[in-house]
């Protein structure tokens, strides 16, 4: 080989390098974008069940107990026009909440001294 094809190779080498590392760090795993579902078990199920009148974003960002999780369902059942979903379906859903935006220990800091607090006008 002369040097210049030598040359030729090693810019061609040194062009496709960054190729490869955009390409794996599009595929990383375990990452989740903001507001998606965690792809955990049942996820497909709150995906398809739960994002028809409002985003994931709504979901994620609240946490809970099963009774809240449960309490959160009925609510909407009630005044918001979601159906019936049947135990079974309803059970898995709960599962994939509860395991994955369970109860927090602590979901807000404590609300400041009243003295810090900014001055209300008219009052
Ligand atoms: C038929 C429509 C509909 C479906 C289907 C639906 N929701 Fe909702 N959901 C609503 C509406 C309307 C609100 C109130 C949105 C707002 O405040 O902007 C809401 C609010 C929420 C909230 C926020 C409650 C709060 O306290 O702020 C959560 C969490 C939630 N939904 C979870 C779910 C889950 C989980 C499912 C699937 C089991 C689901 N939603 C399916 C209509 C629906």
């Amino acid at each position: 080989m002369t040097n210049r094809m030598k040359l030729i190779w090693l810019t061609l080498i040194t062009l496709s390098l960054p190729l490869l590392f955009t390409n794996a760090s599009s595929t990383a795993q375990g990452s989740v974008a903001v507001g998606e579902l965690i792809q955990e078990e049942g996820w497909q199920l709150v995906r398809d069940n739960c994002t028809e009148c409002h985003s994931s974003q709504i979901i994620v960002q609240n946490s809970g107990n099963r009774e809240v999780w449960k309490s959160r369902i009925k609510w909407m059942q009630s005044s918001q026009g979601l159906g019936e979903l049947g135990p079974e379906l309803e059970g898995s859903i709960l599962d994939y909440l509860t395991s994955n935006y369970g109860q927090k220990t602590a979901s807000r800091r404590q609300a400041l001294p009243i003295h810090l607090m900014p001055s209300t006008p008219n009052l």
